[in-house]
């Protein structure tokens, strides 16, 4: 029982301790993501941004080619992404091009 109490009050000291000073400014880092405009971002913008940002897409870097096709996939199959087939192709040549890593 004490144990706990002892517990209990180190974690609140602890609390407190996180607690931002008055006065203090916090900057968040601002991260912006290029959104490379070109053949297939029409196919994109309809297909993918319906569920997330395109900065939540890229955020991983630049990728291999079969990257691109099994995010896109995965995204028909797991999260039933109404995508055709042709979207899927032209979707996966965009990111390919523009957020490709030449594999
Ligand atoms: C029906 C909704 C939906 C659509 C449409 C959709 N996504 Fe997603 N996507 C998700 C969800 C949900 C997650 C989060 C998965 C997780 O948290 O594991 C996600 C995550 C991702 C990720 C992060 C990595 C990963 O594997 O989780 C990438 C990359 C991605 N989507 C790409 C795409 C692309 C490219 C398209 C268009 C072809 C697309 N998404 C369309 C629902 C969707």
């Amino acid at each position: 029982m004490i144990k706990k109490v002892i517990l209990i009050a180190l974690l609140s000291a602890g609390a407190l301790f996180a607690q931002v000073k008055k006065g203090e400014n916090i900057e968040v880092p601002y991260i912006s993501y290029d959104i490379k405009m070109g053949e297939g971002f029409a196919q994109v913008q309809a297909n993918c941004l319906t569920c997330h940002s395109f900065g939540y897409m890229i955020n991983q870097g630049p990728q291999s080619r079969e990257h691109w096709y099994k995010k896109t996939m995965k995204m028909i199959t797991h999260f039933k992404a109404p995508i055709s087939k042709e979207d899927v192709e032209i979707i996966t040549n965009y990111f390919a091009e523009h957020y490709g890593n030449g594999k």
